[in-house]
């Protein structure tokens, strides 16, 4: 058995079953439509239109998709991004070329931003458009430091606590909260008490939001000033 397998969610879009981990990338409800929901309406589209210029910070580049769609609404809405995304597992080059997210958001100019995105080397930061820089670090998120508040938002978009439990604890997590600057956000599809309680201890004020399609809540995380 392939260890990552593509499928196809309920909005037709694709998304990524790991057999290594027993979980998909995305709800099976809709891969797109979980992506916009969690990460764009509840993480950019609240810090994006104040600052219009965002460091952004992702855990769990995965396929892409995420900072695709975040490409997208900074071209129509002129906003900067600076896009860090940590990934421990790539995917391979043509399984994750042959995902369908191009074709499904219907925009043509997005199939070479998604090819360009994806072709990127590791570890280098490459302009994709005057107002879209990436950098893709191939590495253990835990194994990273972030010594100094350099980001906006996070996307937190790991695995989940029952297949990765160590990524939602305190010593993971207090390393987001000090990647973060004051006011910064972090939003994830988890809604784990336990996750919520230790951010809250690590000093951020907790919304519990609705979620995507099949799920209740979502979080989101706001560092506090000071
Ligand atoms: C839920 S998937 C989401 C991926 C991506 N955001 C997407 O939309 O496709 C989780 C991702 O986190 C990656 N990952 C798992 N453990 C990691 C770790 N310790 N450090 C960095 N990335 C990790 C996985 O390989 C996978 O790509």
């Amino acid at each position: 058995m392939e260890e990552l397998e593509i499928i196809v969610t309920q909005d037709g879009s694709h998304s990524v079953l790991s057999h290594r981990f027993g979980v998909s990338y995305h709800s099976r409800y809709g891969a797109i439509q979980e992506s916009r929901h969690v990460f764009l309406e509840a993480g950019l589209f609240t810090v994006a239109p104040g600052l219009r210029k965002v460091d952004l910070l992702e855990i769990g580049f995965g396929t892409g998709l995420n900072a695709l769609l975040t490409y997208a609404e900074a071209a129509e809405r002129k906003w900067t991004i600076q896009y860090e995304a940590v990934e421990g597992y790539p995917l391979e080059l043509e399984q994750a070329l042959s995902l369908n997210y191009p074709e499904r958001l219907q925009v043509p100019e997005l199939k070479s931003v998604y090819e360009h995105m994806h072709r990127q080397p590791w570890g280098e930061r490459r302009e994709i458009a005057p107002f879209f820089a990436l950098n893709k670090r191939k590495e253990l998120f835990e194994r990273l430091h972030y010594p100094d508040p350099a980001f906006d938002l996070i996307y937190f978009d790991a695995f989940a606590p029952n297949a990765q439990p160590e990524l939602w604890d305190m010593p993971v997590l207090e390393r987001m909260a000090q990647a973060l600057r004051p006011g910064g956000v972090l939003v994830t599809y988890c809604a784990k008490g336990s996750f919520k309680r230790n951010l809250r201890s690590l000093g951020f004020t907790i919304e519990a939001l609705p979620g995507p399609p099949g799920k209740r809540e979502m979080t989101r995380g706001v560092l506090k000033d000071g």
